[in-house]
């Protein structure tokens, strides 16, 4: 038993730090067990010739404690060590740049829509929508359209195959649906997608139109001309010079296009306006009677001024984009600049 103890005590001289606390309890096992060598030795001191049991008491002792010492050093390392992983796999550098968050910006159609509809609303219109998609009714017929008015081909306006419906070749309509809404007096203002069958650098199969209409007492051409010019001054600045040209357009009588100074050669005459010195802005002219009658209001009464605009062409000319195609592809290298 003696030589077993020795031998105990050597090896446990030279047990090896235990990585974890499952090797750290195969160890105990092995020594402090139930089974364990130096349990099943101490059982046997019971048997021993008692001049041995002095010297083998003093072994066995020596090799309990030397177990008990190095398990509970053993067992404080590594909780220590757990602690310490923990403590690094958790730690964060709140000094390292943060992930910067990608901001979208606003659309330039809608940047120039948004500007001239604040224009209007600060003259007292109302903002009113319509649906994209129409009727030959609202779209052409209560505006006046004669049946074989070129602007019904087929070439330009989208027909909704199988149904009598189409969509909407611009926001003239929303004049008739307001006006079946609200009684004069009233001022509009309607922005919306309209849609036609053409596309090229400079038409786009769905694009944006801005009407704005007012139908009163007595509105005058002079009232017409003098809100298209405020709303060119607020919009191109007070220095900008506007002009009339006599035009048709089936739902006003008279019709006029209005054309604004080129706010790039001054008037001068550039390549942007054609070397004209002016540039096609909008179409405009009095509501005609016919309007009026579609929608059950007195033209002896009641009359009014009307007027539509293109934003593309508006924002292209002042971000100087060349290819109106770029507004609609969505491409955020593009979008971002604005
Ligand atoms: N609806 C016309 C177009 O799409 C634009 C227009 C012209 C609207 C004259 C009007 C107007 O209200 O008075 O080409």
């Amino acid at each position: 038993m003696i030589p077993e103890l020795k031998k105990i005590l050597e090896e446990v001289a030279l047990l090896q730090p235990p990585p974890d606390l499952e090797s750290l309890n195969e160890i105990r096992l092995k020594y402090l067990g139930k089974k364990g060598s130096v349990t099943s030795l101490s059982r046997g001191m019971r048997g021993l010739p008692p001049e041995m049991k002095p010297e083998a008491g003093k072994l066995l002792g020596e090799a309990r404690q030397r177990l008990e010492n190095f398990i509970g050093a053993s067992e404080k390392r590594i909780k220590q060590e757990t602690v310490q992983r923990e403590i690094e796999s958790e730690f964060f550098d709140v000094t390292l740049p943060a992930t910067q968050p990608s901001f979208g910006s606003r659309h330039p159609i809608s940047i120039v829509m948004d500007e001239i509809v604040e224009i209007f609303i600060s003259l007292g219109f109302q903002i009113e929508e319509g649906p994209e998609i129409e009727n030959d009714h609202y779209n052409f017929e209560s505006l006046n359209f004669p049946p074989e008015h070129p602007a019904r081909d087929m070439q330009d306006t989208f027909q909704i195959s199988g149904l009598p419906l189409l969509l909407r070749t611009h926001t003239s309509p929303v004049q008739i649906r307001s006006m079946e809404k609200y009684r004069p007096p009233l001022s509009v203002i309607a922005p919306g997608k309209v849609f036609r069958c053409d596309a090229d650098v400079t038409h786009s199969p769905m694009f944006h139109q801005i009407e704005g209409f007012t139908v009163d007492e007595k509105v005058t051409f002079g009232e017409l001309k003098g809100t298209l010019d405020l709303f060119i001054h607020r919009l191109y600045g007070p220095k900008t010079k506007t002009r009339f040209r006599p035009s048709y357009f089936p739902f006003t009588e008279p019709s006029a296009e209005m054309d604004v100074s080129c706010a790039t050669c001054g008037g001068a005459g550039c390549r942007i306006c054609k070397q004209t010195g002016w540039l096609e802005i909008l179409g405009c002219g009095m509501i005609h009677p016919n309007v009026l009658r579609a929608v059950n209001v007195d033209p002896d009464k009641w009359n009014g001024f009307a007027f539509g605009l293109g934003i593309e062409r508006i924002a292209m000319r002042r971000y100087g984009i060349g290819d109106i195609r770029l507004l609609f592809e969505n491409d955020t290298r593009f979008l971002r600049q604005f």
